[in-house]
């Protein structure tokens, strides 16, 4: 099924409203909601609809939450989240940092006790769309395994930093520290395929190929990914006297109680620091000339951090952003939810 990403917003807005957001918050999702499958970063679009809804339904996302922001000193703050809406904290908190590094230069902004926010790419390019950059961690649910250890310790804790430019590109770097995410391994197995012995490691903590025996997933580029989502950990964990490892509260435990969960935005203004229309016309001109390096064999071309995504928006504004009809069909009925998430284990479908 195809659907423009206004009739999209208004499907994921109106199904989050009636679980029990206030129309403003559930605006808020909706937009990080249909960001995320416009750009083809389908594995936190609608398809993550029915688990929000349970969640609100049941209470473990508050509904009127008490948000707050403290400013902890020139350039540092605290958002605390009241476990409502992570989408809604994290685009309120960066507000916060956008309005604070463009009077003193640089922001830090952790978000406390908040729900999980989607992409994190959504988040970077509010800052970078104001000529900031913007760097932002977050935790997740531990399913990764320390280097060399066999059972899970760290989420999939993603990274995110955009910059802009001065010709409406933006460069957008957005990924989880994970080779691949659950969800790649979930689709080998519903479909019996194999997966590379580099994506995920069984119960003795073995590399495996077969999506069955899968027990934890291994870090990108070894001791290197897994010194990353430790960094992410301490910086949107620790640093906020938050749950931190193996601690942080699982997706599916229980959707009753809140996730407690932790991210930091880092901004900064080019023009505490250089020219800004220099900073600009230099950010494009290493868009040009990365996309220019000619091409390794087999490749069509070199594309920048987040080009792929720009590409594929442009393309579905013409064509409508491609849903999973099982997914449309919920987003159109009148069901809130089927209670399908609620004690399910950390690799839940
Ligand atoms: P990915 O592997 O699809 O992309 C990672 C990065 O590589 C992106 O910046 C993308 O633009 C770039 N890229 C991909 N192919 C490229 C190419 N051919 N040339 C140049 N650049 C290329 O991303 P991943 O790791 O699957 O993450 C997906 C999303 O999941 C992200 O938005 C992330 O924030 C989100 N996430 C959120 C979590 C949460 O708890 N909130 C947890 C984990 C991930």
């Amino acid at each position: 099924m195809r659907v423009s990403k206004e009739d999209l917003h208004q499907l994921i807005q109106t199904k989050i409203e009636r679980a029990g957001l206030t129309e403003e918050h559930a605006d808020i999702v909706a937009d990080v909601l249909a960001f995320a499958d416009a750009r083809g970063i389908h594995s936190h679009g609608a398809v993550r609809v029915e688990y929000y809804s349970e969640r609100i339904a049941k209470g473990g996302i508050t509904n009127r939450p008490d948000f707050r922001f403290e400013q902890t000193g020139p350039t540092s703050g605290i958002f605390h989240g009241d476990n409502g809406s992570g989408h809604v904290a994290a685009k309120r908190a960066m507000d916060e940092a956008i309005r604070i590094a463009g009077k003193n230069g640089v922001a830090v902004v952790g978000v406390k006790n908040m729900s999980h926010s989607g992409a994190l790419a959504y988040f970077v390019e509010q800052a970078a769309s104001c000529d900031f950059v913007a760097l932002s961690v977050c935790q997740s649910d531990p399913m990764v395994v320390p280097f060399g250890g066999a059972e899970d310790y760290f989420g999939t804790n993603p990274i995110a930093f955009a910059a802009p430019t001065d010709d409406g590109r933006m460069l957008t770097f957005d990924m989880a520290t994970t080779v691949q995410a659950w969800g790649k391994v979930l689709h080998a197995r519903s479909r019996g395929e194999s997966i590379p012995p580099t994506w995920a490691v069984d119960a003795d903590g073995a590399p495996t190929t077969d999506p069955a025996k899968v027990n934890a997933l291994l870090p990108i580029a070894g001791p290197k990914g897994y010194g990353l989502m430790m960094m992410v950990d301490v910086l949107s964990g620790i640093l906020l006297g938050l749950p931190f490892g193996k601690h942080v509260s699982s997706m599916y435990a229980d959707l009753s109680k809140g996730r407690d969960l932790g991210q930091l935005h880092i901004v900064i203004n080019p023009a505490f620091f250089t020219d800004i229309e220099a900073f600009k016309a230099n950010m494009s001109e290493v868009l040009d000339e990365v996309t220019a390096v000619a091409p390794a064999p087999g490749v069509d071309r070199v594309y920048y951090p987040g080009e792929r995504g720009q590409l594929r928006e442009k393309a579905y504004a013409e064509q409508g952003i491609e849903i999973v009809d099982d997914i449309y069909e919920y987003l159109i009925s009148d069901a809130i939810h089927f209670d399908n998430y609620d004690g399910k284990n950390k690799f839940a479908e």
